[in-house]
């Protein structure tokens, strides 16, 4: 029973505990938030016991920490527990700063020790089959990736200000997924970006509408939309086309119930937003973890793959501000 230091218990950290709750293979030692009922709430209900982050890291019987803390703490707590010899799964991203990412995995890579990043996507069972079709030559090779992501609404302007804009904050799981599919890197990122949902973003110098061509060396290309807005709910498709054909994946439905009438065919509505469409990717990515960890199998997606897509967020962001291509190094 591979036993869990959790730190963070809000949104994400709730939903990983809970994977680890239920997984008969781990279990939750310890618990650790800034705000003390945060912790205590979510102990008592998957059994941990409440500690700090600084005991939780050092403790005798924790084999694995899970980081589900704010961002800006990410890269020293990756570093505290690699220091005390332990893998760590950490959410997305692990900073804002591609420095301080290359800072943490040099403390890693010293260390010797698995640090795996929370890019979930890859574990939506639709992406991971669709990418395992696509490595299998099921539409021959790749020439060109296509990746629509669009929420149901905008955040709260307080998350917005701290969340370093829409291509760190969003577009990244998309960069990520973007290399995964297209199995590249990415040499030239071009961006365009506006507020065109709510003008208090662009007034932030952020924006909630935006779209990014890049291409690799080989002249791949990738296409990605995002919007902080879906009147439907969180849009989520991707779609590859190769040179002997296509594969896509599409969005998810609450029930297959369909209506037809002389107005149409009318379907249920998308499942609404993260927590629900990605369920099952959370508990797979959590999964894989444990499995790597207890069996000794490398992890992916890894903290070379976290650098990565923070390289390519840095980069549209700048070719956003600028109005030219940025090459990507
Ligand atoms: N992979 C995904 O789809 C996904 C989804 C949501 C969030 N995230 C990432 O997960 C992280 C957390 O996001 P969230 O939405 O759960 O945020 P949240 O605000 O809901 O939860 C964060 C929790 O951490 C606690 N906290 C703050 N500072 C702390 C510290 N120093 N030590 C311990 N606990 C501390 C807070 O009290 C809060 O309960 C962010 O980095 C975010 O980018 C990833």
């Amino acid at each position: 029973m591979l036993r869990f230091g959790v730190l963070g218990a809000g949104r994400i950290g709730k939903v990983h505990a809970r994977t680890i709750a239920a997984s008969g293979k781990a279990k939750v030692a310890y618990l650790a938030d800034a705000i003390p009922k945060a912790a205590a709430d979510l102990a008592a209900e998957v059994g941990a016991k409440v500690a700090s982050v600084e005991d939780i890291i050092k403790a005798k019987d924790v084999d694995a920490i899970l980081i589900a803390t704010p961002t800006p703490f990410h890269a020293d707590q990756i570093e505290a527990g690699s220091n005390a010899g332990k893998p760590v799964l950490c959410e997305k991203p692990v900073s804002l700063s591609v420095e301080r990412i290359e800072q943490c995995l040099k403390i890693v890579e010293k260390n010797k020790t698995t640090l795996m990043i929370g890019f979930n996507r890859r574990f939506d069972p639709s992406f991971a089959a669709l990418q395992k079709r696509l490595r299998d030559g099921a539409v021959g090779s790749v020439e060109m990736a296509t990746i629509i992501s669009r929420d149901p609404g905008p955040p709260p302007m307080d998350y917005v200000k701290l969340s370093g804009g829409l291509f760190r904050d969003m577009m990244i799981h998309d960069l990520d997924l973007a290399r995964f599919l297209v199995g590249e890197e990415f040499t030239v990122v071009n961006a365009l970006g506006a507020s065109l949902v709510d003008k208090a973003i662009g007034a932030a110098g952020d924006v909630d509408t935006a779209a990014v061509h890049m291409q690799t060396a080989s002249g791949k290309i990738c296409v990605i939309t995002n919007s902080r807005r879906a009147t439907y709910g969180y849009d989520q498709r991707i779609e590859v086309h190769g040179s002997k054909g296509m594969l896509r994946a599409g969005n998810i439905h609450n029930t297959t119930v369909e209506v037809a009438t002389a107005d149409g065919f009318h379907g249920d509505p998308i499942l609404h937003f993260f927590t629900e469409r990605y369920g099952q990717a959370y508990a797979s990515e959590v999964l894989t973890f444990i499995d790597a960890v207890t069996t000794g199998k490398s992890v992916a997606p890894s903290g070379h793959d976290g650098l990565q897509a923070q390289k390519l967020a840095d980069a549209a962001t700048q070719s956003w501000a600028t109005g030219s291509p940025v090459k990507v190094v």
